[in-house]
């Protein structure tokens, strides 16, 4: 950590911390033209961001950090700004693995792989690999993924395996799905303003707790987190019940 970053002493640390947080991280683009930047610029900065963020949740103590990088959504978008993407994930992986993995990061994948370039995959896939023991913080990167996509895939999976229906269950649904053998987010934060979910971890986030900032991504950084995270940490969470669930 840098000293710039060390806590102030009358700083309120959160309490009940997040096991698991998932992010939506908004707002890369209006961030940049506000800057009269180009687009790429605003993901430029949130991928420093990002650092930021992964930095304060092994500060904090969370354990899984869930990114959405790249949804199946994102594909639609012009190619220039796709290369973008892609080559921001093989920058990261070429530049800062090292570090996240003495760092103690565990890296994952929540997505497809297939439509990435074949060369892309393999640095995936290798990073993967070479992080599988480290368990300080667990970062899993959506990338080319959707919450949809990703339960049509578990069901397809659980039927050619030939489960009869009556033995179909949540649990068995869970343990088909990209974070099988994770617990769920226990909170999802949304950066840039919108308040919506839009195809993130639907099924993971059916008792997510959602904390949604005006501040755009590259601008969300270890303080804004913390304000995040001492807002969740006094919610009380009832899961459908009438008993109050302390986080
Ligand atoms: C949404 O903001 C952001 C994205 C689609 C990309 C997020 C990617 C990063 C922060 C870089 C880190 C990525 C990896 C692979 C590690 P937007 O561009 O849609 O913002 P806008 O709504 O203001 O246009």
């Amino acid at each position: 950590m840098v000293s710039d970053e060390l806590p102030c002493p009358e700083e309120e640390l959160p309490v009940n911390v997040p096991y698991h947080v998932a992010i939506i991280m908004d707002g890369n683009g209006r961030w940049a033209q506000s800057r009269g930047l180009p687009r790429q610029a605003g993901h430029e900065a949130g991928t420093e961001n990002l650092r930021r963020i992964i930095r304060a949740c092994v500060e904090f103590g969370v354990k899984v950090l869930t990114i959405y990088a790249f949804s199946t959504e994102n594909w639609g978008r012009p190619r220039w700004e796709i290369r973008a993407l892609l080559h921001i994930l093989e920058n990261v992986i070429d530049k800062e693995l090292n570090e996240l993995y003495a760092e103690g990061v565990q890296l994952r994948h929540l997505g497809e792989l297939d439509r990435l370039p074949a060369g892309l995959q393999r640095k995936v896939r290798r990073a993967i690999e070479r992080t599988q023991h480290n368990d300080r913080l667990i970062v899993n990167v959506a990338f080319n993924y959707g919450g949809r996509d990703e339960i049509v895939r578990a069901v397809q999976h659980i039927v050619a395996e030939g489960v009869p229906a009556n033995e179909i269950t949540e649990d068995l649904i869970s343990s088909h799905l990209y974070t099988a053998g994770l617990p769920d987010p226990d909170l999802i934060i949304r950066t840039s303003g919108e308040q919506r979910i839009s195809n993130f971890l639907i099924w993971q986030g059916a008792y997510s707790e959602h904390f949604y900032t005006p501040v755009l991504w590259p601008d969300f950084d270890r303080e804004e987190f913390r304000k995040a995270l001492v807002a969740f940490g006094v919610r009380e969470r009832r899961f459908g019940t009438l008993e109050p669930h302390r986080n």
